[in-house]
């Protein structure tokens, strides 16, 4: 049985530049040969369909204990997936994971207790990276498209500040992105190689 795979999972608010980071860290691991796939949440599902359409569609209509509830739904199905992709001796690169929900839902009201609850089926990552931006400077970086419903600066404040106390209880490793871009390259890089014991540089 080959050894498991890894799960590495990026989390930010909108505009951090988890894409780029994720797109920087996939071309290392395969110029190394690391066998890995990408993945995202809200996932390429049916129920990670539907919430694309949802943020995109301008109006947040739905309340955010249901929004936490579709997230967690998209969720459960993608971890049956990325459980698959793990057992198969494949590192999964995830752009969001459970703590999107704790962060974004909790800013908007819900209860963070409940929130984790919901979690408890979902898998622990193996490292979670958190690309922390002020949300004034990566609006910016969005600005070029319609925003979504999740897209504004107060709320995305709140969240940035929830994310920020996970970080400080150890559950995420804190990554300042006010920085070149390679410069935090570096740092994932070697986070990444921290965990999976081959040289990244
Ligand atoms: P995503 O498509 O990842 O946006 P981006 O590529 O800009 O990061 O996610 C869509 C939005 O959904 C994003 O604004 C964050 C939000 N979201 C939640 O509110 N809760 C969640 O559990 C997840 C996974 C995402």
């Amino acid at each position: 049985m080959a050894p498991r795979g890894w799960f590495i999972v990026f989390e930010g608010v909108d505009g951090s530049g988890k894409s780029t980071q994720i797109e920087l860290l996939s071309m290392k691991l395969r110029d190394k040969g690391v066998d890995h796939v990408l993945e995202r949440e809200p996932s390429d599902g049916s129920i990670g369909r539907f919430i694309r359409h949802y943020a995109e569609a301008g109006d947040r209509y739905l309340s955010p204990e249901s929004e936490a509830l579709l997230f967690t739904a998209d969720r459960f199905e993608h971890s049956k997936r990325i459980e698959q992709i793990l057992e198969q001796g494949t590192t999964v690169v995830c752009d969001r994971y459970y703590h999107s929900t704790l962060a974004y839902q909790g800013a908007a009201g819900v209860d963070v207790a409940w929130l984790r609850e919901l979690q408890r089926f979902a898998l622990k990552p193996d490292l979670v990276l958190l690309l922390d931006v002020d949300p004034e400077r990566s609006l910016l970086r969005v600005s070029g498209r319609t925003l979504t419903v999740f897209e504004n600066r107060s709320y995305l404040m709140r969240v940035r500040d929830l994310y920020l106390g996970f970080a400080k209880d150890g559950e995420m490793r804190l990554l300042d992105t006010a920085r070149p871009v390679d410069e935090v390259e570096e740092e994932v890089q070697r986070l990444v190689e921290g965990l999976i014991g081959v040289k990244l540089a």
